[in-house]
């Protein structure tokens, strides 16, 4: 077959490069179309985003006509900005952005969207409707399941008043919003649970630690911690290690629950929290929509949800076996 192939193959070469020598035109190539995608990332450093950036990778190897070009705000609005525009000007085909804040973003979003460049937002919103689509969990859900959580276990331990601290994530970011939010609707059903200090540790387990820390210290019971993100609750476990305090009395809640060996899925079967909420980056279906977009001209849907589900000891291993993690 491949023999038989070959003398064929021959032929239209030579005919090729005749028509060429021929002409004083180049011939004209069979071109495949080929497209540049921006990928916008609020901050590269922290694990949720590294694993979304991975999925986006991963996804847009498997499609030769896609190029995926990166970019770190590394958590700052005036630089996330900048590589919007930086994209705008290289004449991507479509911008993919997880916005490090809605308000500073929303104007330059609104721009590459109002120059024709269709704009997928991932998991943090911009305010507004100039953008493509919206794809990301719903985290206010997120929030009251946590809530709802919080406020049974209080109930089941006999805990009231049954107090909660609460770990923010960055103010400006809808999550955040949404999660306290969403908290306080599910702690609802139970009025023996009070939230008794809130803190904003912008999502970073680091920054978490001393605000822990000062709010243990002042508030001699404790019996909930809620934080917006794993990384974040992991701060909370480490605040307790420096005051030399046992955390095993106290309700231990995250959200992400990535299947990494620092992940939260790990952190629930290892017994340091005690409950979080899968959080899909949605990296692999930005990318299968840009292709729908770009290749397909589709009209996306203005919003896609994602679902979640809720970690416990007595599902952990099972669900990071299903993510294919270790
Ligand atoms: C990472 C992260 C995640 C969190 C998400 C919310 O930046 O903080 O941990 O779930 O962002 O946007």
């Amino acid at each position: 077959m491949a023999k038989r192939l070959r003398p064929l193959l021959a032929t239209a070469v030579l005919f090729t490069l005749l028509a060429a020598c021929s002409s004083a035109q180049p011939a004209a190539q069979p071109t495949a179309e080929r497209f540049l995608i921006g990928m916008s990332q609020a901050n590269n450093a922290e694990p949720w985003r590294a694993a979304m950036n991975a999925q986006i990778a991963a996804a847009a190897r498997k499609l030769p006509e896609l190029e995926v070009r990166f970019a770190d705000a590394a958590q700052n609005n005036a630089t996330q900005v900048a590589d919007v525009e930086r994209f705008i000007e290289e004449g991507v085909d479509l911008l993919i952005i997880s916005p490090n804040e809605a308000t500073p973003l929303t104007n330059v979003v609104a721009r590459a969207y109002d120059k024709g460049i269709p704009v997928i937002v991932l998991d943090r919103k911009v305010n507004g409707d100039k953008y493509t689509m919206w794809i990301g969990a719903d985290n206010k859900l997120i929030g009251r399941r946590a809530g709802a959580y919080a406020a049974q276990w209080c109930k089941d331990q006999g805990r009231a008043p049954c107090n909660v601290i609460e770990l923010r994530g960055l103010e400006g970011s809808t999550p955040a919003t949404e999660r306290g939010d969403g908290f306080r609707e599910g702690i609802a059903t139970n009025s023996a649970v009070k939230i008794i200090a809130s803190q904003n540790a912008d999502w970073i387990g680091d920054k978490a630690i001393p605000l822990a820390v000062a709010m243990l210290k002042v508030n001699p019971q404790v019996d909930v911690i809620y934080a917006h993100n794993d990384p974040m609750a992991e701060g909370a476990l480490k605040a307790f290690q420096k005051l030399s305090a046992d955390p095993s009395a106290t309700l231990i809640i995250g959200i992400d629950a990535l299947p990494t060996p620092d992940g939260g899925l790990k952190s629930v079967i290892d017994s340091r929290l005690d409950v979080t909420y899968v959080y899909p980056t949605g990296g692999q279906e930005a990318i299968e929509w840009a292709v729908k977009i770009l290749e397909q001209k589709a009209q996306p849907p203005k919003e896609v949800i994602l679902d979640t589900l809720e970690v416990v000891p007595a599902n952990a291993a099972d669900l990071l076996k299903s993510f294919g993690g270790e």
